[in-house]
């Protein structure tokens, strides 16, 4: 049988890894797929041809649409991340009837229910392995392995850019910035940085696990989205002396009235596998009615590792060019008509536990006032932490971690707290996840 003859849109970083991935192991992935399988075109507007090995056997062009109309293509792979033109690239491949496999979790979240309308209607695949978490087969593993299940929660570091910043300053007590151009520089960072720091790039990520995991659309919009720019060391050290670490993380996790999608700093036991990822790695953490607790780790950006689950989702849609489209693997796990509309719940209505950090005048009275308050809105306090003052009658920080509560009530407290005479400042707080079922 003739090889299967695919169009790569982009051939960067992982475009680049992709064409070798695929150069190297062609032999066995040709074995695994039941059919050659050969890059025959590409577009890129600038390249690194010698870090590409058979880009000669490629033809190359700068017209992205040229390769998706190109009629001898079946399969397009792109690569080019963005909004745009990749959605009109994606729109266009499969209304030409050919599958797409793409690592764009930008698109995905934010136009997927379209794109995988499109894809229903036409009989074609869209497949996103490489959107979620690089090379850990997460999407595969939840929409397929875990299809037993009813998904109680989710929680993952799903920013390799964020966890290498947060464990290099808990490690070496680096500055933020000097952290975040390393990870620039080795190529992790999305073009606009922010994307990474200030979650958005997880938010992304965090929508799409979300939907395979409950069955709902994907909602980006209703994501709620906090970085990990406000993070001092000090609340790093603070972390650590209460046995934490601080990592970044998204959660998605089913409650009686809804979902919770979140992506923020999040203070986890330190005896948690989770607290234990560092540097670039990722890892999810799922929770399933049958299952128990499962955990997927491993590296979530890169050249080779983000091609692995771009070439490993090529060699899916090759065996399926010639399935039934009705009987494919649903694009979010459960079938298009399936979908339920289970509330995203605001953030005030999340139940969390909570770090505090208060500066407060040396005075007595002021912890009685502060528990006070607590007490009230019905918070419970699991740990006090008091910091000496440099001199007496002068500032100290006060450390508290609260147990489980709706976080609309926190909120109401903190903003009661910061009016009082004796704090002073803003009133620093990080959500606590003991992530024990
Ligand atoms: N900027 C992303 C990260 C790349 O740091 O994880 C992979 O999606």
């Amino acid at each position: 049988m003739q090889p299967v003859k695919v169009g790569l849109l982009g051939l960067g970083t992982v475009g680049g890894g992709t064409v070798n991935v695929l150069t190297r192991n062609a032999e066995e992935i040709a074995r695994r797929a039941g059919r050659g399988i050969r890059i025959t075109h590409a577009a890129a507007r600038e390249y690194n041809a010698s870090a590409i090995q058979g880009i000669e056997q490629i033809q190359v062009t700068d017209d992205a649409f040229a390769v998706v109309d190109n009629p001898e293509v079946e399969i397009i792979i792109e690569l080019i991340g963005g909004y745009s033109p990749a959605k009109e690239l994606v729109l266009r491949a499969i209304a030409n009837g050919k599958h797409v496999v793409t690592a764009n979790k930008a698109l995905i979240a934010l136009h997927g229910n379209e794109i995988f309308a499109a894809a229903q209607q036409q009989g074609v695949t869209v497949a996103f392995e490489a959107a979620v978490a690089g090379g850990i087969p997460i999407i595969k593993a939840m929409r397929e392995g875990l299809a037993a299940n009813r998904i109680q929660w989710l929680a993952g570091i799903i920013n390799g850019t964020g966890n290498f910043i947060l464990s290099e300053m808990r490690d070496k007590g680096r500055e933020f910035g000097e952290v975040l151009a390393e990870a620039q520089a080795l190529g992790y960072a999305e073009a606009d940085p922010t994307f990474d720091v200030e979650g958005i790039d997880a938010a992304h990520k965090l929508t799409i696990l979300g939907s395979i995991a409950f069955g709902i659309p994907l909602q980006f919009e209703r994501t709620y989205t906090e970085g990990i720019s406000n993070i001092e060391p000090e609340d790093v050290q603070y972390a650590e002396s209460l046995g934490y670490r601080i990592k970044h993380l998204g959660i998605a996790r089913r409650v009686a009235s809804g979902v919770e999608l979140r992506v923020h700093p999040t203070m986890v036991p330190e005896r948690r596998l989770l607290a234990n990822v560092n540097g670039v790695m990722n890892a999810v953490l799922v929770m399933g009615d049958a299952v128990g607790p499962t955990l997927y780790y491993g590296a979530g950006a890169g050249s080779e590792p983000t091609a692995s689950a771009v070439v490993a989702d090529l060699v899916d849609v090759v065996r399926v060019l010639t399935t039934d489209p009705e009987n494919r693997v649903p694009h979010l796990a459960f079938q298009p008509g399936e979908l339920s509309d289970l509330p995203i719940l605001p953030m005030k209505q999340v139940e969390s536990a909570y770090y505090l950090r208060l500066r407060v005048i040396d005075e007595p009275g002021v912890m009685a006032q502060i528990a006070g308050i607590l007490g009230e809105a019905g918070i419970s306090i699991e740990a006090i932490q008091q910091k000496e003052p440099q001199q007496r009658g002068g500032e100290l920080s006060l450390i508290l971690l609260t147990r489980r509560v709706i976080e609309g009530e926190v909120m109401g407290a903190i903003e009661r707290i910061e009016s009082l005479n004796s704090v002073t400042g803003k009133v620093v707080f990080i959500r606590v996840e003991h992530l024990d079922g």
